[in-house]
């Protein structure tokens, strides 16, 4: 008889594969060190209310990272909770931290379809009137962290793997709205990067030519983008690394032609998506070291890569068990905010970069 194999007494039926994972990781260097020596940043998602409440939270992020992006706090539904009313007090909070440890901040997103107040559901009003709301709320977000903020996500997840996404944007707006809101976060804040954000574009060759394509037009144009940033939530084996390399052909070759940056904007990867993990074991924990090592090494070697940023970095805070129902240990931080792994493989990719 194998060793047994414990069935975990949950809904889903998930397995205990073994005992919990016994790492004891030593950084050689914090990742902000050895990122800067590879001449990119290194970001995670923060919410300003854990770096005030966490103090191990508070430690690892001042101690890591180079550069930061609310994961919530300056969305619209934080920004602008009442028509007209605009609340910037958390996004506030978050610059006033960066700058005291010296990181820059990335603004994440002027315009998306999710996280909407609710009042903007219920609007009612004619084309004229939902671009002025809109061109109201790009502006007055972009005007009020002018010189605070080093680069937007000023349109998040507009399109598909052929065409726009249907979005209450694009509903009231049609296509034009995304070269809008470029023009008008240029003109509110002239000094910030650009970007454009979407998810898989690590994984989807076909959206990523065609989210290309629609750059490539906007930039003819003379829309003011300076940059893609590649959300990259991805899974230890999928996208598979030829679907990876062929993004990252396809990275190199467009954004040179463009003279477009990258940023890898929302890294994690997940390892139990369909739920059969009840536990993290040291196999679990080897595997993805493996695949962040491989993942940052494959970035890395994209010339236009401005900087990486996880989406969150410790197990504690990590979206990924709410949108997916499922326990996962997505982050190169434990729950106890101690370096998994995950941490050295990504650290390994950094160091090789920047020549040691
Ligand atoms: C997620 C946050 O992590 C969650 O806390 C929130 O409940 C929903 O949004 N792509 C994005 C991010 O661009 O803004 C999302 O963030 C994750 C997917």
């Amino acid at each position: 008889m194998g060793a047994a194999v414990l069935v975990a007494l949950n809904s889903r039926g998930c397995v205990v594969e073994g005992p919990a994972a016994s790492y004891d990781v030593e950084l050689a260097k914090s990742f902000k060190e050895a990122a800067e020596a590879a001449g990119i940043l290194v970001g995670a998602a923060v919410n300003p209310a854990w770096l005030r409440d966490e103090a191990l939270y508070l430690d690892v992020a001042t101690e890591q990272f180079s550069s930061f992006t609310p994961e919530n706090v300056m969305k619209m539904a934080a920004t602008q909770p009442e028509r007209g009313e605009f609340d910037f007090s958390e996004g506030d909070s978050l610059v006033e931290f960066a700058e005291g440890v010296g990181a820059v901040v990335h603004g994440h997103a002027l315009v998306w379809h999710l996280a909407l107040p609710s009042w903007i559901e219920e609007f009612e009003g004619n084309e004229t009137e939902w671009r002025s709301l809109l061109e109201t709320h790009v502006k007055t977000v972009a005007g009020h962290f002018r010189g605070k903020v080093a680069s937007w996500d000023v349109v998040n997840e507009a399109f598909t793997d052929t065409g726009y996404r249907d979005t209450i944007w694009f509903r009231h707006l049609g296509p034009g709205y995304v070269a809008d809101a470029f023009r008008w976060a240029r003109e509110a804040d002239p000094d910030a990067d650009l970007y454009y954000n979407d998810f898989g574009l690590s994984g989807d060759p076909g959206k990523l030519n065609h989210v290309l394509d629609e750059l490539e037009a906007m930039v003819d144009e003379g829309v003011p983008i300076d940059g893609l940033g590649v959300q990259a939530h991805v899974e230890l084996n999928s996208p598979s690394n030829a679907t990876l390399d062929a993004c990252v052909g396809i990275l190199k070759e467009r954004l040179g032609q463009l003279g477009l940056k990258l940023r890898v904007s929302e890294l994690d990867v997940s390892l139990n998506r369909d739920g059969r993990y009840c536990n993290f074991t040291d196999d679990l924990a080897a595997q993805q070291e493996h695949r962040f090592r491989s993942l940052a090494a494959k970035f890395l070697s994209v010339p236009q890569l401005t900087g990486v940023t996880f989406w969150g970095f410790s197990d504690a805070h990590t979206w990924i068990p709410h949108y997916f129902h499922d326990p996962d240990w997505p982050l190169p931080f434990d729950a106890s905010y101690r370096p998994k792994p995950a941490a050295r493989g990504f650290l390994d990719a950094l160091l090789a970069a920047g020549g040691s």
